[in-house]
């Protein structure tokens, strides 16, 4: 009885804290929380995202820019890394798996992530595999269900070419290495960032998300969704069991992927914007976002929501969607729009 009372208590402290609470609490709360806006500057990119061991800069990232548009960097010169990554539309596919070299699909039916806001990740690849976006971009170059070329290959390929000649010696002060198209990729990789309105909530603005949205981010936080999804792209900083309760996924095992060490371990997902990357999980196989928010909740959190607070949740997760940054690095790039 004593301690039914005082949960009771307890809960509707929290109750009451909760209805009460400002848009300056909340946002304390969100940083508290570890969730943090997107750099508006480049100087404040560089501060947050450069990698000292290839450090940044406006020629190198319109070389890695050309580089991601380049139909070479496939053995039939069909298939670039915007091909599955369309910038444009999400950073994704919007396909359940990915379709490469010769309509390969990925072995283990394995869905697109977003390239967008992959800044800061810890950890890349549905398993975490990789540990920076350099490492990353050498994968796909190399799959043989993606673009099926080898270093040597591509090395050779781009040499021939007198602008890609040039351009590598401008920026590596060398002949053309394996290592600096990937470098190259990486630097051009890390300016792909978004902002929204939950950005503009976070930096200071009361009214740049609805009331509900605000609910839902407190659900969110309160609810230990943050727990695994924090950090400026909601995700990607940390690697976690799926399910974390229950035995299997909540949706169709197809691919019969286990992530890390085949022990259901994966790399959290960002959740920038999620409302443009379905079909969602590992496989693609769930395509409807409030029924995430439901799986999350069953197999991740161990606490069902009912529809009303999955409907705020996923008003908050709407939030998420933003536009790249200009950070005014378009340079002399033959892409004028990315
Ligand atoms: C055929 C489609 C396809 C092509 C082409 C492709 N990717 Fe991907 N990309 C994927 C898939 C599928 C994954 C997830 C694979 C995995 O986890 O094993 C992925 C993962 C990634 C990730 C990790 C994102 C994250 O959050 O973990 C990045 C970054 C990325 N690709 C960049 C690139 C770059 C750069 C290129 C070109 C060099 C490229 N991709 C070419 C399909 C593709
Ligand atoms: C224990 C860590 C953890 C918690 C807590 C958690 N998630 Fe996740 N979430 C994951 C992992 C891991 C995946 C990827 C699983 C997979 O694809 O197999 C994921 C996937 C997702 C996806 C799909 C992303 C995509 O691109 O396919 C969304 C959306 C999501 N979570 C939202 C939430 C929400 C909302 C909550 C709170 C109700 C939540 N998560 C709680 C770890 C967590």
């Amino acid at each position: 009885m004593k301690i039914f009372l005082s949960s009771l208590l307890i809960s509707s402290l929290f109750l009451l804290y909760g209805g009460g609470m400002s848009s300056s609490e909340l946002r304390s709360l969100a940083k508290q929380n570890n969730l943090k806006s997107t750099p508006k500057s480049y100087s404040q990119l560089l501060k947050l995202f450069d990698n000292p061991k290839n450090r940044m800069s406006t020629k190198k990232i319109n070389l890695g820019r050309t580089l991601f548009f380049e139909p070479l960097l496939s053995r039939d010169e069909s298939i670039t890394c915007a091909s599955c990554h369309k910038i444009g539309e999400g950073g994704d596919d919007n396909l359940p798996t990915a379709i490469g070299f010769k309509n390969r699909k990925n072995p283990k039916h394995l869905n697109s992530p977003t390239v967008l806001d992959t800044a800061n990740a810890k950890f890349l690849f549905w398993d975490g595999r990789a540990k920076s976006l350099e490492e990353q971009a050498g994968g796909p170059i190399q799959a043989h269900f993606e673009m099926n070329l080898t270093p040597k290959e591509l090395v050779e390929r781009l040499s021939k070419n007198p602008m890609y000649k040039e351009s590598f010696k401008e920026v590596f002060d060398g002949n053309i290495t394996f290592s600096d198209v990937k470098k190259a990729i990486g630097a051009y990789e890390r300016t792909l960032l978004t902002r929204g309105k939950y950005d503009d909530f976070l930096d200071g603005n009361d009214t740049a998300i609805s009331k509900n949205a605000k609910e839902g981010l407190k659900l969110f936080i309160r609810k230990g969704c943050v727990e695994c999804h924090y950090g400026v792209a909601l995700g990607a900083e940390n690697i976690q069991r799926f399910p974390k309760h229950g035995k299997m996924f909540g949706f169709k095992n197809i691919g019969n992927f286990k992530g890390k060490d085949d022990k259901y371990l994966f790399r959290v997902p960002l959740l920038r914007n999620i409302t443009k990357t379905a079909p969602y999980y590992h496989n693609g196989m769930v395509k409807n976002l409030k029924d995430v928010i439901k799986i999350e909740s069953q197999y991740e959190i161990n606490d069902e929501l009912n529809n009303e607070q999955i409907n705020l949740i996923y008003d908050f997760l709407k939030t998420l969607d933003g536009n790249l940054v200009d950070y005014g690095l378009r340079g002399t790039s033959n892409n004028p729009i990315y």
